[in-house]
């Protein structure tokens, strides 16, 4: 039977339709150029969704696109790739690695011996770059969005996070409330449903958060946006990543139950 989607053998595609995801890569050899960003995703992971979701050849887009991690899990499958990103700083930081880094036998290598990193990294504002696109362009969009609004109040309090733009209104991790978060996600959705194909997959990797005393799915949030915009919501992968799991944080301890939220959920639609 012909694949219509990627060049996966049957027990490789029903391998990946497991809800649930565990994963241990170890840190890859770009690892401490890339971790300046704070919240980075390992090229390899990006490497198996990429694989499901294309071909050999075929090319991806990452609008919110970081360091490069989607770009870098293109390289290693023989995948065409641009990335949109509105840091300039992180977009510097791609291509010092592509200056630096080739792609071997063994994955991604120091020196550029091996096949050169080709994905385009795009300096500039997602919803703008969006626009520039023609009409059903990309085989797939893979990406991981900011998870929400006010970064930098609520997150850089614990963490070294870093990825936020401070001042940037564009930056849709810097919005004041979900609302407007939602809405510029909604936003998103349109313009990602206007350049991909049809039949084909747009990927979103969100966490959910814990905030004001409850459980807030933002994951569900997000999915309901997209699907307004004409997506199907086709599944959801819960990921865990064993490698970077921190210690449990005992927060409310005997009092009352909160929760660690180690997973992020890999959010799956498709243009029908
Ligand atoms: C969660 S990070 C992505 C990290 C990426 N997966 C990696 O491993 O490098 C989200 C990125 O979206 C960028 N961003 C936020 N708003 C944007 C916009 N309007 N257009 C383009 N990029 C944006 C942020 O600067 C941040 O780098």
């Amino acid at each position: 039977m012909d694949n219509l989607l990627n060049d996966l053998s049957g027990s490789e595609w029903l391998y990946w339709t497991n809800t649930i995801y565990p994963t241990n890569y170890p840190l890859d050899v770009t690892h401490q150029l890339r971790k300046t960003h704070g919240a980075i995703k390992p090229p390899e992971l990006m490497a198996d969704i990429i694989r499901f979701f294309t071909k050999k050849g075929e090319l991806v887009l990452d609008p919110f696109a970081g360091v490069g991690s989607t770009l870098l899990g293109a390289a290693l499958t023989e995948r065409k790739a641009v990335g949109f990103e509105l840091n300039n700083k992180w977009v510097q930081v791609y291509r010092e690695i592509q200056r630096k880094f080739s792609i071997g036998k063994h994955g991604i290598q120091a020196g550029v011996e091996g096949r050169r990193i080709q994905g385009i990294m795009v300096h500039g504002d997602c919803l703008h770059e969006l626009s520039e696109l023609p009409q059903e362009r990309v085989e797939a969009i893979i990406t991981d969005p900011p998870y929400g609004c006010r970064h930098r109040v609520e997150f850089n309090r614990e963490t070294n996070f870093s990825m936020f733009n401070p001042g940037e209104e564009k930056d849709f991790g810097n919005l004041p409330d979900y609302k407007g978060y939602l809405q510029k996600m909604g936003e998103f959705g349109r313009e990602a449903y206007r350049v991909l194909k049809r039949h084909r997959y747009l990927v979103l990797l969100i966490g959910d958060r814990y905030q004001n005393s409850e459980y807030m799915p933002l994951s569900y949030k997000v999915a309901e946006v997209i699907r307004a915009q004409g997506f199907k919501w086709k599944g959801l992968k819960i990921w865990w990543n064993q490698s970077t799991q921190r210690p449990l944080k005992p927060y409310a301890i005997k009092r009352c139950y909160v929760p660690n939220i180690t997973h992020q959920n890999i959010l799956i639609f498709r243009k029908e």
